[in-house]
């Protein structure tokens, strides 16, 4: 049996799902040969109250990094995470990731480590539901033409209760309750995590090199009551959406409340849910959806990546 470390970078809705799921997933990692040791959990307060396995490392100090074979990073913000990483990047050690924040804004310092396929990152858009992968795979042997998705489960959420009429702050409370929303939620309300996960999505069929910049973004903060009441007279639903098309030799990047017919594909996936249709030349229109965000549903893909990496497949490799 192989003994293989992990480090983990934070311990919040995410992380405490994630230890979890890892308990019940080891018989599947001992199938696989592989016995996992978490040698230390990074947090911030060490009196927090948690729901974590029984002896977990919970620990202040990041140390424990210098003798991690793996390193699983669930703590959000840009500037610290990326600090921690620094030494395991250099190292060329794996990293599994959350983090769209980091990957859409730092790409300068990630992509190296992502083309080396040393950097795994499924949960980062959509959560569980799996797309980074056929998107990293598959669906690059079809000439990509444009997609159009709902990629934030909070403004999914928020848009549905206000849909029952629940006022907006009301909804947003809610979210946050369940585990959805980023911190600050500016970040969800504001369109800037959908045109995080744009970017990322836009690195494995358009440009390799897609700057978060490039992403047109507005939120839902202006989204009244009385908008989705006229949306629904007209037989429509608000969503927010990102689209990515072709516009003449270059892309088009959006990100924006948009007014869809009740019967698209993307409002008959599900109230709340994340959805995307995609469409490639020779594929032609396909459509994901599931849950997009929630710590147990995001811990699955989290765990998925841990068990690609040490099976030795490849991380998630962009364009070149
Ligand atoms: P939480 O806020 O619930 O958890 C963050 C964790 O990181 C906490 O344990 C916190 O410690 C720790 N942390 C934060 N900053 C520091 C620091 N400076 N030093 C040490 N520890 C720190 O976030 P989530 O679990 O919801 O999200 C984590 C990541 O996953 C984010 O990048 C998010 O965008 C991404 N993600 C989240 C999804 C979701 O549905 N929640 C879905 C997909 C991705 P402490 O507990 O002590 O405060
Ligand atoms: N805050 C994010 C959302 C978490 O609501 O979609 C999942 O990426």
């Amino acid at each position: 049996m192989r003994t293989v470390t992990v480090g983990l970078l934070g311990c919040g809705s995410v992380g405490q799902n994630m230890l979890n799921l890892l308990e019940r997933r080891r018989a599947i990692f001992a199938d696989l040969g592989v016995q996992l040791v978490v040698c230390g959990v990074l947090v911030r307060d060490l009196a927090a109250q948690r729901d974590v396995p029984t002896g977990t490392p919970l620990t202040t100090d990041p140390s424990f990094l210098n003798e991690c074979g793996m390193v699983v990073e669930v703590m959000g913000g840009i500037d610290k995470p990326l600090s921690l990483l620094s030494g395991i990047l250099r190292s060329d050690r794996p990293v599994i990731t959350a983090n769209k924040a980091l990957l859409a804004e730092r790409w300068d310092v990630l992509r190296e480590h992502a083309l080396g396929g040393r950097l795994y990152y499924e949960s980062a858009v959509m959560a569980g539901t799996p797309i980074i992968g056929p998107m990293s795979t598959v669906l690059r042997a079809s000439r990509f033409i444009r997609l159009q998705a709902v990629l934030n489960g909070t403004c999914a959420y928020i848009l549905s209760q206000m849909e029952e009429g629940k006022p907006y702050q009301q909804a947003l409370s809610e979210a946050q309750a369940l585990g959805y929303a980023e911190d600050p939620p500016t970040l969800d309300v504001g369109g800037f995590d959908t045109a995080h996960k744009l970017a990322v999505l836009a690195r494995f069929c358009a440009d390799g090199d897609f700057k978060f910049a490039d992403v047109k973004v507005s939120g839902i903060e202006d989204v009244t009551l009385d908008d989705i009441a006229a949306a629904r007279a007209a037989g429509e639903k608000i969503k927010l959406v990102a689209t990515l098309e072709r516009d003449g030799g270059g892309w088009k990047a959006e990100v924006a409340p948009t007014r869809l017919s009740n019967d698209h594909p993307i409002c008959t996936s599900g109230a709340g849910r994340n959805a995307m249709v995609y469409e490639g030349e020779e594929c032609g229109p396909l459509i994901f959806a599931g849950g997009g965000a929630g710590g147990m549903v995001t811990a699955s893909a989290v765990v998925g990546d841990m068990m690609d990496c040490v099976l030795g497949f490849p991380g998630h490799v962009p364009l070149h």
